[in-house]
């Protein structure tokens, strides 16, 4: 039985269309995770319809809390804090977690720890893997953000590059759309790539510069589209499977390059992945290769902690309340949060 004195914290996550739930035990035992994935009523629609996702959250999030402490065998009363994601995301979304989680903690009387949730994919890593050595370089690749960090401490970022325009896991669902898969098409467009030739289309790496930390995905993206346009219009047949691993490819020799290269030239021999794409097969794979090569120590989260969920909210969260960092009754929803 779990006493009065354990540090246990509740996460909320619901800024995009997964609303979740999770409890953690002195920031190591997971109680329990819950996600309840909105994807089959987004599906429709290609992509998320904010509207409806900040509606399906209300219907689902006091539900999903009641059943988190069932299922960790636990009451409100046995909590030392509640957590909840802020930004960036959709602010209706968000707002639903924001306002249930404010509530609670006013009226339970717990102390209220605000997350972002870039910062949250982060320490998805924390999950699993205790004992990682600072400084080290973050590569962040989700459906929202793509970048390159420095890491000198827990919470301590400063930014070496970023996208100048889409985020590589919106670069994977737009290139899946225009090839007729559903959303989101990351994952599926992974799969098809591994029955591909990655050298079957040329298509452009951008690189922006030797020094430079900086992606662009838009230019790649583009390149897809007109391959895809070129062969219709001549009646050609597209083979998908290598299409996708060509764009695989170029996405991949880009960011594992980038992300080396920048540990190389800083001296720093730690190199962690966070965000959904950090769930590709082929990034995995890669990065591992070359980092086992530079001797460089690669850490990323298990497949279940690379999209968006509680438990690395809660993770994050558990960093800030060891440092006493908790929000006040003011805190609102912030669509647009930076990290660094
Ligand atoms: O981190 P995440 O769950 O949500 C955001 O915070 O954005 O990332 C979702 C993104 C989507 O664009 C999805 O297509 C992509 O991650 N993704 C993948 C894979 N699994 C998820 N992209 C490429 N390969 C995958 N295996
Ligand atoms: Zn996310």
């Amino acid at each position: 039985m779990l006493g009065q004195d354990k540090e246990i914290i509740m996460a909320v996550e619901t800024s995009c269309d997964e609303t979740a739930v999770a409890i953690l035990a002195e920031g190591k035992d997971l109680l329990t995770n819950i996600v309840s994935s909105q994807i089959k009523v987004h599906q429709q629609y290609g992509g998320v319809v904010p509207e409806i996702a900040s509606r399906k959250h209300l219907e689902q999030v006091n539900g999903l809390i009641s059943l988190a402490l069932k299922e960790a065998k636990l009451n409100f009363s046995q909590l030392s804090a509640l957590a909840v994601t802020y930004g960036p995301g959709l602010v209706g979304a968000l707002l639903v977690g924001v306002s249930t989680v404010k509530a609670l903690a006013y009226s339970l009387k717990l102390p209220l720890l605000a997350v972002n949730h870039i910062e949250g994919h982060i320490y998805a890593n924390w999950l699993t893997h205790k004992h990682i050595e600072f400084p080290l370089i973050g590569l962040i690749v989700s459906g929202g953000h793509t970048a390159l960090v420095e890491m000198r401490g827990h919470g301590e970022y400063v930014l070496l590059g970023q996208t100048q325009d889409d985020a590589v896991g919106e670069a994977y669902d737009k290139v899946a759309r225009a090839m007729g898969l559903s959303y989101p098409g990351g994952p599926l467009l992974d799969r098809l790539a591994q029955e591909g030739n990655p050298e079957a289309v040329k298509l452009p790496r951008a690189w922006l510069g030797e020094n430079s930390y900086d992606f662009s995905f838009s230019g790649l993206k583009t390149a897809v589209l007109n391959y895809l346009n070129r062969a219709s219009q001549k009646g050609e047949k597209v083979i998908q499977a290598d299409l996708a691993a060509s764009f695989q490819a170029s996405v991949v020799e880009v960011l594992v390059e980038k992300t080396v290269r920048a540990a190389k030239q800083k001296g720093i021999l730690s190199v962690l992945m966070a965000g959904g794409v950090s769930a590709n097969s082929s990034l995995r794979e890669e990065m591992q290769k070359r980092c086992g090569q530079e001797g460089l120590k690669l850490y990323y989260p298990p497949l279940e902690f690379c999209t968006d969920n509680a438990a690395m909210i809660a993770c994050a969260a558990h960093y800030r309340y060891l440092k006493g960092e908790f929000a006040n009754w003011s805190l609102n929803a912030v669509p647009q949060l930076r990290l660094y």
